[in-house]
């Protein structure tokens, strides 16, 4: 069985999702037809400390999960951690001004699909859209997790989960003839329909962040409880390891939503980030100890990855 593959599936961005909305904010926001320069490369460059750099929220915005919010628990060394800003190498990222945004998308709508690290961006992204309008209103309507209005813009930001972006569901073993290697049951994963969660969204947003990643791991689907593809409702033989199911849902997802989505409507592809437990993972004891980013040094992912895909392409 591979090793703990789900932090090494994907390629080494961190926040790219706030980056990614970032630039699209700044197009919205400069078009400026006179400027005849390249678009400046935002994901090269570093995290500096900047140690004025005040969070735009605290722990009284709404939108958290109680366990989550890291400001509520009063997790430790939080000033520091909000200290951190993106630099890019050659232009100046400006922050986020939520006023300005949401005036920019007014009328609009903000779609994320995926695992949690869409959760948790999602959720800070909330924290700071609601500081330009304080009646931000939860919302989770066409299958939503969680989501806002902001009735002063008349934009709504919500989160679909969908840990695999395909469908899937627990089917418990059905015959008690033999041990069957202590199988339990399966995951029985539809490569080709997406998950109900989203599929009553197509004509809602004009912006989609889709993410998957973290799901994609023998720690989430153990041998006992494996993941079997299907394809056109039935199981694909000889059955897929996991790393090509995951190849062959995204082919699939992909595809759905260039085919039954508007053109028109914005669409993100969000990259993965590392998992950072100490001592544990998330269930065993694990913590997040750590203050800073990665080092260069640290991050091996990098590698693994391409390792991953030069196996597998
Ligand atoms: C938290 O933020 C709210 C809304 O911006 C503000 O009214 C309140 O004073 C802040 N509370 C603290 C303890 O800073
Ligand atoms: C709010 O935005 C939606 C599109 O998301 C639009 O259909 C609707 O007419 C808008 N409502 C108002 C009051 O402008
Ligand atoms: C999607 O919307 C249709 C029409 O409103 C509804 O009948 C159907 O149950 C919805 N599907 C899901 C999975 O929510
Ligand atoms: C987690 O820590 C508690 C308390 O120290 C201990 O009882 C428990 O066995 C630990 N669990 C794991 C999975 O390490």
């Amino acid at each position: 069985m591979p090793p703990k593959l789900i932090s090494h599936l994907f390629p080494c961005l961190i926040f790219v999702t706030l980056l990614l909305l970032t630039l699209y904010f700044n197009l919205l926001s400069h078009t400026q037809p006179s400027s005849p320069s390249p678009p400046c490369n935002l994901f090269k460059g570093k995290w500096v400390l900047d140690p004025t750099r005040q969070p735009l929220y605290n722990h009284t915005c709404p939108f958290h999960r109680n366990a989550w919010n890291c400001l509520k628990s009063q997790r430790q060394n939080m000033g520091l951690i909000n200290s951190w800003k993106w630099v890019p190498e050659s232009c100046t990222l400006p922050r986020v001004d939520p006023t300005r945004f949401l005036g920019l998308m007014r009328n609009r709508n903000i779609g994320f699909v995926g695992d949690s690290l869409n959760e948790n961006f999602l959720v800070s992204f909330l924290c700071v859209l609601r500081v330009a309008d304080m009646g931000a209103k939860k919302w989770k309507r066409k299958g939503a997790w969680k989501g806002a209005y902001f009735p002063k813009f008349n934009v709504t930001v919500a989160y679909h989960r969908a840990v695999l972006l395909a469908k899937y569901k627990w089917q418990p073993k059905q015959s008690m003839v033999g041990d069957q290697g202590g199988l339990k049951g399966i995951h029985r994963v539809d490569v080709d329909i997406p998950a109900d969660d989203w599929v009553n969204i197509t004509d809602f947003y004009d912006v989609l962040v889709f993410n998957t990643g973290h799901w994609w791991g023998y720690d989430k689907f153990p041998k006992e409880r494996p993941l079997v593809f299907y394809h056109a409702g039935q199981p694909i033989s000889p059955p897929l390891e996991m790393l090509d199911g995951l190849k062959l849902v995204l082919e699939n997802m992909v595809s759905y939503i260039q085919k039954k989505f508007p053109s028109k409507t914005l669409k993100f592809w969000r990259l993965q980030s590392p998992r950072h437990f100490y001592g544990g993972e998330w269930n065993q004891n694990g913590s997040c100890l750590f203050n800073e980013p990665l080092k260069e040094s640290q991050q091996q992912w990098c590698e693994q990855r391409s390792k991953v895909s030069e196996s597998s392409d």
